[in-house]
């Protein structure tokens, strides 16, 4: 029978190759020292791909070598000091596995450290003991989500045993991803896992009464889990985009009030992008802010609406013109809500997830290629959900860290939305957002190429995986391409009276052109067949 597999983090010094080789001896488990590999693979020492590739290749090294290891059963895994602290490697290893941290102090780490581990460019600078003790308050919040098991003044066979002991007879808790994501006053985390809404009050602090905002599909499932909770109101709403709007806003206002809802209470969005968004909405004005938190129930709503601090509805003239800027004080994305979400919904929202590995993430598109449609009931399969979802939300944090108010840089997460929301209202919300976003974003790599910025192949390939995923790649030919571009011309992007796209150079290269004729537009509408 196989074992769990072990894996140690911490810094380096902190003893995890000692302490592994002596625990896999003891366990019957095979050690792995992450470092190891990627100098055996790149022929090259960790110094020399710090210092001849930079930091950003040794990282993805790292990222290929927690997804091998990954699901790896009967190892003890020594983990670079650096690895566990990307929150996709955390996720790929602690998934099934157990994982530890080894603590040391300052003191005993520089004790242990040789003169070239002293000469590696982590550690250059400052004095040692200063460096490391500034290192680890940096980490000391990333370290603190596994166990902590003292290394520092102890002989390894010692620390051995006692992780040795931990293990014995039990099996591995469920993962559970913190991201914490930064804004301009604050921070919150965003929780990634599985049965997480069951024990929410002992996940995030809820001070106050608790009012739930959700919608009637998402009620029958999954509100019983709140509970616990003993919300004061729980407001169901209507499902889909035609209820995004000021009557359903109203609707809420009303029934917090009524429910005696005041300013120290917390409002809880349990949905997908359309509640989240309305929910966010009433939270920022609802007495002019009161808490807020959310509860993803899409793929769509994990990996996007729900981080960036966006809120909104609809007018009739046009999607998401009203809103207000409101962050969270959590995210929890409970992954077992995604077990009674539609196969069409489901895969709408990857295409929120082609549309990241577009912008920065070359491995998301990767693994959507590997995805395959299970036969039964038409869902989308992915081999780890749990860790495409975290790799997709990490690229919109870092691009709502450093543009948290849309002034710059965020607009590159518009790639396909020009079109797609165009496309969602001259459908009448027939389309649903994130059908209208694969669809958009294959009009962007169209007009991209169609302008000479990128190759006409990467369109050919996004059509590929789009397809795979079950979504669409064409704009309904009842829908004519010269009211698409009319409906454009009044989307908030439009910016001093042009419109603006976000068009591709290559992956990872969007950039933003407020210069496209509008001849290009309307036959990049009508290549994807528009009428
Ligand atoms: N604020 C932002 O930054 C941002 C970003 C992207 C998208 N959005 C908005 O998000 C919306 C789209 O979000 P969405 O795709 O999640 O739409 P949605 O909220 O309408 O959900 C899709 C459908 O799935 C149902 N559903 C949701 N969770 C379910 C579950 N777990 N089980 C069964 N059914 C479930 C809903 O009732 C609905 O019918 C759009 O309005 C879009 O503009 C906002
Ligand atoms: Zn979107």
């Amino acid at each position: 029978m196989s074992l769990p597999s072990i894996v140690l983090t911490g810094f380096m010094g902190s003893g995890k190759s000692t302490v592994g080789r002596v625990l896999a001896e003891g366990s019957g488990r095979q050690f792995v020292d992450t470092d190891d590999l990627i100098v055996q693979e790149s022929g090259l020492s960790v110094d020399e791909i710090f210092q001849q590739q930079g930091e950003a290749t040794f990282r993805s090294r790292e990222r290929a070598v927690a997804r091998r290891l990954a699901g790896l059963p009967d190892l003890v895994i020594a983990s670079g000091g650096g690895l566990m602290l990307d929150p996709v490697n955390a996720t790929l290893l602690g998934q099934n596995n157990f994982v530890f941290c080894l603590v040391a102090s300052p003191e005993e780490i520089l004790a242990r450290l040789t003169a070239s581990d002293l000469s590696r460019p982590l550690l250059s600078g400052l004095e040692p003991e200063v460096r490391i003790a500034s290192l680890l308050a940096e980490r000391a919040e990333s370290y603190s989500q596994f166990p902590p098991i003292s290394s520092g003044s102890r002989p390894a066979a010692a620390v051995a045993e006692e992780i040795a002991r931990l293990v014995a007879d039990s099996a591995p808790e469920p993962f559970i991803c913190r991201l914490p994501v930064s804004h301009p006053t604050g921070r919150y985390p965003v929780l990634v896992g599985n049965g997480l809404l069951e024990r929410l009050e002992t996940l995030v602090d809820l001070n106050g009464q608790v009012a739930v905002v959700t919608d009637q599909n998402v009620a029958q499932y999954h509100n019983r889990k709140l509970s616990p909770l003993n919300p004061q109101v729980v407001v169901t709403v209507k499902a889909g985009e035609t209820h995004k709007n000021l009557d359903t806003i109203r609707l809420i206002y009303d029934r917090l009030l009524a429910g005696g809802i005041d300013r120290q209470s917390t409002l809880l969005a349990l949905g997908g992008g359309v509640v989240g968004d309305m929910a966010g909405f009433a939270a920022a004005t609802y007495m002019r802010g009161i808490n807020y938190i959310s509860c993803p129930t899409t793929v769509l709503s994990m990996v996007d609406a729900s981080v960036g601090g966006k809120t909104g509805v609809d007018l009739p003239q046009g999607k998401n013109l009203v809103g207000a800027f409101k962050q969270p004080l959590a995210v929890v994305a409970d992954l077992d809500t995604l077990d009674t979400l539609p196969a069409e919904e489901f895969s709408a929202g990857l295409a929120e997830v082609v549309k990241h590995g577009l912008l920065s993430a070359p491995a998301l598109l990767e693994q959507l290629e590997e995805a395959a449609i299970s036969q039964n009931q038409g869902k989308v399969n992915i081999t780890n959900v749990q860790a495409l979802i975290v790799e997709a939300i990490l690229v919109k944090r870092d691009v709502v860290e450093a543009d948290p108010f849309e002034l710059g840089r965020r607009k590159v997460l518009n790639l396909g939305h020009t079109f797609a929301h165009a496309i969602e209202q001259a459908s009448v919300y027939q389309v649903s957002h994130g059908r209208a976003v694969a669809i958009g974003l294959l009009a962007a790599l169209h007009l991209s190429a169609a302008l000479g910025y990128s190759q006409p192949a990467l369109q050919e390939r996004v059509e590929d995986i789009l397809g795979g995923l079950a979504l669409p790649t064409r704009i309904p030919g009842k829908l004519e391409a010269e009211y698409i571009l009319r409906l454009m011309d009044s989307d908030k992007k439009k910016s001093a009276g042009r419109l603006q796209f976000v068009l591709l150079k290559d992956i990872g290269q969007p950039f933003i052109n407020d210069e496209v004729p509008e001849t290009a537009v309307l036959s990049t509408l009508r290549a994807l067949g528009a009428g």
